[in-house]
């Protein structure tokens, strides 16, 4: 079974791979806000401390199950677990990841709208009518349906092509492609008048901000970006080769993520500093806010303005796209084999629930009359709150435990040194992350996240 499984051809795909499916829309809606409101560099630069001593031990941990398990997040953890209760975080992970899904794709489709609606035109207008735009067509209730309905079936294509000749191919070709446009973009907003302002809020270092909240933040959002917490990384490793090393992988990848999320800023702010528009995050950020930065930043220029307009939205939906792309496999890859179907069947199965799920989603947002609710908030804002405060803090917390001091240590030795081919020298500070600092630090995102502390 373990030969016969898929791998990806190369490096430089699998990295591109695992970077698609953590530079998302975590990197452009949200971290670029918090950097510039706590502190600025300083805030990075705790960002940076997070990535390096959370993110990358709990990425590698999840790297370490899934190459040792070789199979689907539910199945990898079973193996590991002997089939006592920590299996279950295997399978919480691929509910979650149906979860994300619903939620995530109705923004994706929002994404593709978007590019559509700049190209038209249709964008264009005072701020209280792009708000007002954004409420109507969000809102309404067959649109967006469709659209979340597109970006998933998009996803489903590349997704039965296969490891290797869909998911590693396309992430080769969206990428590279992602990465340009960024840096077209960041471009053009730093060459505008007055975007110095932009780049200075963005970057200043401002300590005296940096409180025990912003470190918790700051925390949280690496996780998210990361996609730690749900199998996502651990169902990538399971097409890992043997010579790959992980902490290499790791380390690549967050800095990759790190850095898309840094470009982010410095497309954002700089333009929205120059025609004097505070950016907030969230979907109001991207669908309100930046159309009207975007037409006022280049009204002598309105060329350029529709052009940069039309590329932002192509650049969210293939960040979007590569991140929904690693879910629908978590997803995929466990109907795959513990139904022992085909991977057209499987990825099938998997995007009709995801299209019912994002449905309910889209829907809950405009129709109150259907009462789609849950705990009183609409179906989306649950999905995103129980996922993204819930169970991904959680089901990090219980893989660090589960490898830290369930896993025999041989095991994760072995695999954090190729089996003894590498020197490992920081094997010590990674089990001590993972067995103390990771565990301790999930805790108090967590307890904070519902003001306990
Ligand atoms: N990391 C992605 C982003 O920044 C979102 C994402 C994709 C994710 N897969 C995940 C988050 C798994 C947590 C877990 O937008």
């Amino acid at each position: 079974m373990t030969n016969e499984r898929a791998k990806f051809g190369s490096r430089f795909g699998l990295i591109l791979a695992t970077a698609g499916s953590a530079v998302g829309l975590g990197n452009i809606w949200r971290f670029p806000y918090m950097a510039g409101n706590n502190g600025g560099a300083a805030f990075i630069l705790v960002y940076i401390g997070c990535v390096l001593l959370l993110g990358i031990p709990c990425m590698i941990s999840e790297f370490i199950i899934g190459r040792e398990g070789a199979s689907n997040t539910a199945r990898a953890y079973t193996k590991l677990s002997n089939g006592t209760a920590w299996k279950y975080i295997g399978f919480m992970g691929v509910l979650t990841g149906f979860l994300i899904i619903g939620y995530y794709a109705v923004v994706a489709g929002w994404c593709l709208q978007y590019i559509f609606a700049s190209a038209a035109g249709e964008l264009q207008g005072d701020p209280k009518y792009v708000a007002g735009y954004f409420s109507e067509f969000s809102a309404s209730p067959v649109k967006p349906v469709l659209w979340t309905v597109a970006i998933l079936v998009i996803t489903h294509l590349v997704v039965i092509r296969g490891v290797r000749g869909g998911i590693e191919k396309a992430s080769k070709m969206f990428m590279p492609t992602l990465f340009v446009l960024l840096l077209g973009l960041v471009v053009a907003s730093c060459n505008l008048p007055g975007s110095g302002a932009g780049v200075e809020f963005l970057l200043k270092p401002d300590f005296s901000k940096v409180d025990s909240g912003v470190f918790l933040g700051a925390l949280g959002q690496a996780f998210y970006s990361l996609s730690i917490g749900m199998g996502c990384i651990c169902t990538y490793a399971s097409y890992f080769s043997r010579r790959t090393n992980l902490l290499n992988t790791a380390v690549h990848i967050s800095l990759v993520d790190t850095m898309v999320a840094v470009l982010a800023g410095l497309m954002i702010f700089p333009s929205a500093f120059s025609v004097g528009i505070a950016p907030d995050s969230g979907p109001s950020l991207i669908f309100m806010t930046l159309p009207n930065v975007f037409q006022q930043a280049f009204t002598h220029l309105p060329l350029v303005g529709y052009i940069v307009s039309i590329v932002f939205y192509v650049l969210l939906s293939l960040a979007a796209l590569t991140s929904l792309i690693s879910l629908h496999e978590v997803c995929t890859a466990f109907f795959l084999e513990e139904f022992r179907i085909s991977r057209l069947r499987g990825a099938t199965f998997v995007t009709v629930i995801a299209c019912v799920v994002g449905a309910l989603c889209s829907l809950s947002l405009g129709h109150t009359d259907l009462q789609l609710t849950i705990f009183g908030k609409s179906v989306f804002d649950a999905l995103d709150f129980v996922t993204g405060q819930i169970l991904l803090p959680f089901g990090g917390f219980l893989t660090c435990l589960f490898l830290g001091w369930y896993v025999p240590k041989k095991i994760v030795k072995d695999q954090f040194t190729n089996w003894g081919t590498l020197r490992g020298a920081l094997f010590g500070v990674y089990l001590f992350c993972v067995r103390f600092v990771c565990p301790i630090c999930i805790m108090l995102i967590f307890l904070n996240q519902f003001g306990v502390i």
